[in-house]
């Protein structure tokens, strides 16, 4: 019974930021079809047509990532050029098995300058596939330089097979497409960590986290994760938290037990 409410009054906070976010964010967010269609005899050029897809669609990566921008402030970092760029990284690693390590381990590492909070590309919620990865990867090399990678390429990771379920049941039964996650496992994988700190006080584009247990109650944080523009935060920006968890499907992928599973999470955190 009190779970019943509670799907249902997360259904419709669901339903309510969405109609808002449709009315205030201008860029479109755009809900693509689930998998592209991937030949084994394409050739890697082909694949990285079939890459730039996944990249602007089902891998949500432009809602974090440009292509192309020149801006200083920049809070990821931009793909413009990576296919160059990725040989010069890692010493030692050529530009494929860098660019697999970005998307399979993107924590093993950080890009200088910049704060990790990359997701698990080939885990829930993005979720791609080997075949979709290599896809992406491709395109990455024709971002200044030459495709090489095709569905017979070896990357040296494979994915274990997941149950999935349309989004749309995901939805309606208020369950993942994944295995459930714990509140750190949440916090990872929806790029949480992208702009907020949770182990120190700094200041990251949103407020740091590791205090929120003393200043804010659970239905606060609740509310700050479910309709973060109810209540703007002083001196952080309305809307951007918004409209990157949307991009990234937050919204529709995250379970009632994940989001009860962050909250918690995040009351634990009592700073000093
Ligand atoms: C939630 C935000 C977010 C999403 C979504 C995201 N990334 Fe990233 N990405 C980051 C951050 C932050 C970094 C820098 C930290 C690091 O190196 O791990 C990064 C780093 C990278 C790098 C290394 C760049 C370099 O200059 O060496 C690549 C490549 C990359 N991402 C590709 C992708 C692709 C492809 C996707 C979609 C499949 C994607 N990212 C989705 C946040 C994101
Ligand atoms: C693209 C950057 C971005 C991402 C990704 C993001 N946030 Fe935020 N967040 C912000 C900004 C900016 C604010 C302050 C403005 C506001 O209150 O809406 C904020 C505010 C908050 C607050 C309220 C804090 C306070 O002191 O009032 C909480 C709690 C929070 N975010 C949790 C999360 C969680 C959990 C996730 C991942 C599911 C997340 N955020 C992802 C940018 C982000």
């Amino acid at each position: 019974m009190k779970t019943g409410l509670k799907i249902f009054a997360f259904a419709i906070l669901v339903s309510l930021f969405y109609s808002y976010v449709g009315q205030t964010v201008p860029q479109k967010i755009t809900y693509p079809p689930e998998s592209a269609e991937l030949g084994a005899d394409m050739s890697a050029t082909e694949l990285a047509a079939a890459g730039e897809e996944i990249v602007g669609g089902k891998g949500t990566c432009l809602g974090c990532h440009t292509i192309g921008s020149h801006s200083e402030s920049l809070r990821f970092p931009d793909l413009g050029g990576i296919g160059a760029a990725a040989a010069t990284r890692v010493e030692g690693q050529d530009d494929v098995t860098y660019l697999a390590e970005s998307l399979y381990e993107p924590n093993k590492f950080i890009v200088e300058g910049f704060l990790g909070g990359m997701p698990v590309i080939n885990k829930p919620p993005i979720g791609l596939s080997d075949d979709e990865i290599k896809a992406v990867i491709a395109y990455l090399q024709s971002l200044g330089g030459t495709p090489t990678v095709t569905l017979a390429t070896d990357l040296g990771y494979t994915t274990a097979e997941q149950a999935t379920a349309s989004p749309a049941q995901a939805a309606a039964s208020g369950a993942s497409t994944g295995p459930a996650l714990d509140g750190p496992g949440v916090f990872a994988a929806y790029g949480c960590a992208a702009c907020h700190n949770i182990l120190t006080a700094d200041r990251g584009v949103g407020p740091s986290l590791h205090d929120t247990g003393s200043r804010m109650t659970k239905p606060e944080i609740y509310e700050a994760i479910v309709d973060p523009d109810a209540i703007v935060a002083e001196g952080y920006p309305a809307g951007v938290m918004g409209a990157t968890l949307s991009a990234s499907g937050f919204y529709q992928k995250v379970s009632t037990e994940e989001l009860k599973a962050l909250v918690d999470y995040l009351a634990d955190q009592k700073g000093g």
